[in-house]
């Protein structure tokens, strides 16, 4: 459905012709078209080890809530990716971009979320390396804060393209999503669900 939006929204935002490569930071009328993708540090601790079961995309096979969650906010970051490699380094006036918003505890989006859920949380960010550390220095936002990175991404001239940020500054995600062949494989595999709404 989402990638279907993108489909839609890119013949738009690509309208003109391509121009050629635009060198950072541009000049405001040369400032490409921005795709943001809200990502999230859960991209790191519940993807799962061997990266992305792209042949299982609806858990038919193999269904784990954390990992499921991991694995969506990784192909916002593969997904990111992919699209910069197609539409900015082809000289397109798009840009993409991906991020981890923070903690933001006082939007309610948690309130459904069990005693089990928690425990399940913390059982895998004990076993994940690195896991408590991290969760430590995630203090909580609010949000305005948990906003400021998404402003970011979508006005600061500086971010180069295809970045990911965290905390309003450019940030690592897990190193699969650096996997060009996952990127590739999941646009692929994306295109074949939507062929059949997008050729109408
Ligand atoms: C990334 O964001 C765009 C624009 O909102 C959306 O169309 C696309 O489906 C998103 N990609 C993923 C993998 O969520
Ligand atoms: C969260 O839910 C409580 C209780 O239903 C409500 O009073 C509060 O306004 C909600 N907060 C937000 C940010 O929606």
């Amino acid at each position: 459905m989402l990638m279907i939006l993108t489909w839609v929204l890119l013949k738009s935002v690509t309208r003109e012709p391509p121009r050629s490569h635009v060198p950072y930071p541009a000049a405001p009328e040369a400032t490409p078209a921005r795709v943001i993708n809200v990502s999230s540090i859960g991209n790191f601790f519940f993807s799962p080890e061997g990266g992305f079961r792209v042949d299982d995309l609806s858990a038919e096979k193999h269904y784990g809530y954390y990992e499921r969650y991991g694995s969506s906010k990784l192909a916002n970051i593969l997904f990111t990716r992919e699209l910069g490699r197609r539409e900015y380094d082809d000289g397109n006036h798009v840009v993409s971009y991906s991020l981890h918003p923070g903690a933001i505890a006082s939007t309610n989006l948690s309130r459904h979320t069990s005693f089990g859920a928690v425990w399940d949380l913390l059982v895998v960010l004990f076993w994940k390396k690195g896991g408590f550390s991290v969760l430590r220095r995630e203090t909580f936002k609010t949000i305005p804060q948990g906003a400021a990175t998404t402003i970011v991404a979508a006005l600061d001239s500086f971010v180069p393209p295809s970045a990911h940020l965290a905390d309003c500054q450019l940030s690592d995600a897990v190193h699969h999503s650096a996997s060009v062949e996952l990127q590739e494989k999941l646009w692929k595999v994306s295109e074949e669900m939507i062929a059949s709404v997008v050729s109408q």
